[in-house]
């Protein structure tokens, strides 16, 4: 299917094709036990956002499941470069770059075999357009009754190929009447959205959930972070128990393709809305429009990694 100015593409362990025709063995163990990790980064004007970032998470999220990746970083980036030059994707545009790296496939095993080598997959298509109500006037998000995995379980810090934790969120949200959920973890605990980080302003205070309460380290999270901080407006990391919600002024959520994109509604744990401005509050608004600023130096600064 042609969508945009380029096709979209896929490429496995190096055959590159239509996305639609890509294939993977049913025997592979990230298609049988989710057992893989993955990235997604998107390109501003050809540059790779956080592209770095991006494969130390990787590198981190497979050591947390033990896994040995078998591709060099280099040959992955080669790899994505081929990919984008079959994609034919003009030097104007900007693209969203998707890469799994599963553990091979092997026997019919939980065990995974000594000499497996791992396989990836990698999807080039475009950037996602979100619905423009997210921006002009903010997403919906429920507090869920699905609790987001504990630390102890399954790290939310392992970007795996294995997401029902987050789909179940995300189901029960919409139908709770919302965009997207705001999972709490085991203890009541304010974790993350489906596949976004929180922020709030709360007491006058810009604040932001503890990677101890189980939370995927966001790289745009870490990229705000250090920005408010340059502004001279530190984000506070901590615990934020759910009850302290109602008492949220302002919410936006953070992701390598959302940027910061404002709440405009919470669904609270009593199933009370509590409404936010629309279009996200003064910290929001300057939160957005820094990290907009930070990708254009970002850009200027790192236009040898151009992927074409
Ligand atoms: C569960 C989860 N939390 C947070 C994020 C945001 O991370 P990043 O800012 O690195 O895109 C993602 C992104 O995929 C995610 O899946």
């Amino acid at each position: 299917m042609h969508v945009g100015p380029f096709r979209r593409m896929a490429n496995v362990n190096g055959e590159i094709t239509p996305l639609e025709d890509a294939r993977i063995s049913v025997l592979d163990r990230g298609f049988l036990y989710g057992d893989s990790v993955y990235e997604v980064f998107r390109t501003y004007s050809g540059v790779p956002m956080f592209c770095h970032e991006h494969f130390d998470r990787m590198d981190n999220s497979a050591r947390l499941i033990h896994m040995t990746i078998s591709q060099s970083r280099e040959e992955m980036l080669d790899q994505m470069r081929r990919t984008a030059r079959a994609a034919e994707v003009p030097a104007s545009q900007d693209i969203y770059v998707r890469w799994h790296v599963t553990r091979g496939t092997g026997a019919l095993d939980l065990v995974p075999a000594r000499d497996l080598r791992s396989s990836f997959v990698i999807i080039l298509k475009e950037v996602p357009s979100w619905n423009p109500e997210f921006y002009s006037r903010g997403m919906r998000l429920a507090v869920t009754r699905v609790r987001r995995n504990p630390v102890e379980a399954l790290s939310p810090d392992i970007k795996s190929g294995n997401y029902l934790n987050n789909i179940l969120g995300v189901a029960e949200a919409i139908e709770l009447g919302a965009d997207d959920c705001l999972m709490l973890n085991p203890s009541g605990i304010v974790t993350e959205a489906s596949n976004s980080n929180v922020f709030f302003v709360i007491d006058d205070r810009l604040v932001t959930p503890s990677a101890k309460s189980g939370v995927l380290r966001g790289i745009t999270k870490a990229a705000i972070q250090r920005l408010s901080a340059e502004a001279g407006f530190s984000v506070h990391e901590t615990s934020i128990p759910a009850s302290h919600l109602e008492r949220a002024t302002e919410c936006f959520v953070t992701s390598a393709t959302r940027e910061a994109m404002p709440v405009a509604s919470l669904r609270l744990e009593n199933g009370a809305w509590r409404e936010l401005p629309p279009g996200g509050g003064p910290v929001t608004r300057r939160v957005a429009q820094a990290y907009k600023q930070y990708v254009d130096r970002y850009v200027r600064e790192n236009s040898l990694l151009r992927l074409l």
